[in-house]
C-alpha cells in the first residue's frame, strides 16, 4: 500500500522509518518531511494546513492511507475533510481533537466526569481572574485556551506576573485564545502515557518522560522537548491501573456518549503526586520527542496497527514491545527556544558511524548539494537503545561530541531523575 505521512519533525522521521520497515508498504510520501525522511520516502512540499492541495497530492500518488503527525491539521479538521473525500486517515476528528485544541473543553470533561486534575477556573475577563486569585495561593498557572505551539502556559510566581500575562492573552497574544484557564500549581513528577484508540477499544502505546526546559537541572524557558526516555520508570502497574480507570476510560466514554468516538493516538500528560495521577493535558497525537523513544521499542508492524485502528479492529491486534530501554537527546541550534539562525551547515554529519541500536532522527534539517543544514531549533535527535539509561546517555553524548557541531547545544542531564 501507499502511505502519506504529514509532518516534518523528529516524530515524523521516527514514524516514517517504522512505516518503511513494514512488508505491506510500497511507497511513502512525506508532507513536507525533512532530510531524514527524504532518505526513505519522497518529500513533497505542501503546507500541512492546505487541505485541498494535500487531497490533490494524495490522489495523484494513489495513497491508500494518511497518517497525521502534528496537532494543528487535526485540530483544524483534516480527518473530517479527507474522510468526506473517501480517503482513509489515521487520527482523531475535529471534535475529538478539542481535547488538545481547547483546554477549557478538556477541563469541562474532567469536571463532568470526576477526572483528577488541577483545580481550575475558565476566565473570560480580569474579574474572573481576580475571583480565582482570592481563593488560591501562588504559584498559579495561566494557560491560553487554544493551541499556542507549546508557549501558552506560564507558571506565575506573583500577582504582577499573573495580571501581566493574563492581560496579554486577553489582548490577543495567542490568536486562537480569548479565554484563559487558571489552574492550581501541581507539585510532582511528570510522565506521559500513550494509547492508540478506535471505536471499540484502546491499547497501550508506550510511556515516556521528557524534559521541557531548555537548561540543565530543568531551568530556563519551556521548549518542545530537549530529550526523553522510555519506558517511564515512575509508571508502575498500580499507577497504570489508576491512569486507565480514573482518566482514560471516563474520557473515552464521555466522548462516546456524545456520539463522538475518539480514534488515533492519545497522549496523556500527567503529574504524579504521592503515587496518584493528575491529568495535566491531553494531546491528540504522539509526543515529540516521546515518539522517538517509543517507536524504536515497538516490535509489531506499525502499518498493521494503523490499519486495525482505522477499521476498528484494534481488539484483534497484539502490540509487542522490546525489553530494551530507549533515550533521545535533542541537538539544538544555539538560541533555541528564542531566536536562532537557520541554514547552518552541519559539517561532520556524514562521517558519523553508528552501531545497530543507534539512530539519529532528523528534526529541522535539509540537504543541499549533499550537505546537511539545520532549518529549525531542534535539529537532530540522537536516539539509542540499550539495557541501562546511564550507559545509553553516555554513548549518546560520545557521538554528539564526535559530531562536534559548534553551532549547536544539548542537555547532558536527560534522565537525571532516574535512580538506577
Ligand atoms: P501543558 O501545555 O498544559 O502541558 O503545560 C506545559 C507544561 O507546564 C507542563 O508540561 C508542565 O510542566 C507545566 N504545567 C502545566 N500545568 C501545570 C500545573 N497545573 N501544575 C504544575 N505544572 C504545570
Ligand atoms: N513533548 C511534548 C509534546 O509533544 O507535546
Amino acid at each position: 500500500m501507499n502511505i502519506a505521512l504529514i509532518g516534518s519533525g523528529g516524530r515524523e522521521h521516527a514514524i516514517c522509518q517504522k512505516i518503511s520497515q513494514s512488508k505491506i508498504v510500497n511507497k511513502i510520501i512525506c508532507i513536507p518531511g525533512n532530510a531524514g525522511t527524504a532518505e526513505i520516502a519522497e518529500n513533497i512540499t505542501v503546507d500541512v494546513l492546505d487541505f485541498k492541495k494535500i487531497l490533490k497530492t494524495i490522489k495523484s500518488y494513489e495513497i491508500d492511507m494518511v497518517v497525521v503527525g502534528p496537532e494543528e491539521p487535526l485540530v483544524k479538521g483534516i480527518v473530517n475533510f479527507l474522510n468526506k473525500n473517501k480517503i482513509k486517515v489515521f487520527g482523531p476528528n475535529k471534535f475529538a481533537s478539542k481535547l488538545e485544541g481547547s483546554k477549557a473543553f478538556m477541563k469541562k470533561i474532567c469536571k463532568e466526569n470526576n477526572i483528577p486534575t488541577a483545580n481550575f477556573k475558565i476566565c473570560k475577563n480580569i474579574r474572573d481572574i481576580n475571583n480565582f486569585l482570592k481563593k488560591n495561593t501562588f504559584p498559579m498557572v495561566v494557560k491560553a485556551d487554544g493551541l499556542a505551539a507549546g508557549k501558552g502556559v506560564t507558571i506565575c510566581k506573583d500577582k504582577r506576573q499573573l495580571l501581566s500575562i493574563s492581560d496579554q492573552i486577553f489582548k490577543g497574544k495567542f490568536k486562537s485564545s480569548n479565554k484563559i484557564v487558571m489552574e492550581e500549581y501541581l507539585e510532582g513528577e511528570e510522565a506521559s502515557y500513550f494509547i492508540i484508540v478506535d471505536k471499540n477499544s484502546f491499547k497501550f502505546f508506550g510511556s515516556a518522560q521528557d524534559h521541557k526546559r531548555v537548561g540543565e537541572k530543568d531551568k530556563g524557558p519551556n521548549t518542545g522537548g530537549m530529550g526523553a526516555y522510555s519506558p517511564a520508570p515512575i509508571i508502575t502497574k498500580e499507577l497504570e491501573k489508576k491512569i486507565i480507570n480514573k482518566i482514560i476510560k471516563p474520557t473515552l466514554n464521555a466522548l462516546k456518549q456524545n456520539g463522538n468516538v475518539y480514534k488515533g493516538f492519545l497522549y496523556i500528560g500527567l503529574m504524579i503526586k504521592r503515587n496518584e495521577p493528575f491529568l495535566i493535558e491531553f494531546n491528540v497525537r504522539m509526543g515529540d520527542p516521546e515518539c522517538q523513544v517509543i517507536i524504536p521499542r515497538l516490535k509489531t508492524d506499525l502499518v498493521k496497527i494503523f490499519q486495525n485502528s482505522i477499521q476498528d479492529r484494534l481488539y484483534r491486534t497484539k502490540i509487542k514491545w522490546k525489553n530494551e530501554k530507549c533515550m533521545t537527546i535533542a541537538l539544538c541550534s544555539k538560541g533555541y527556544p528564542g531566536s536562532y539562525k537557520k541554514n547552518i551547515l552541519i559539517p561532520n554529519f556524514d562521517d558519523l558511524r553508528l552501531k545497530k541500536n543507534q539512530i539519529i532522527f532528523h528534526a529541522g534539517t535539509k540537504r543541499n548539494n549533499n550537505n546537511l543544514y539545520s532549518t529549525g531549533g531542534r535539529v537532530l535527535n540522537f536516539t539509542f537503545l540499550g539495557k541501562n539509561f546511564f550507559n545509553i546517555r553516555k554513548e549518546i553524548i560520545k557521538v554528539i561530541n564526535k559530531l562536534n557541531w559548534t553551532k549547536g547545544f544539548y542537555r547532558r542531564d536527560i534522565g537525571w531523575r532516574i535512580k538506577r
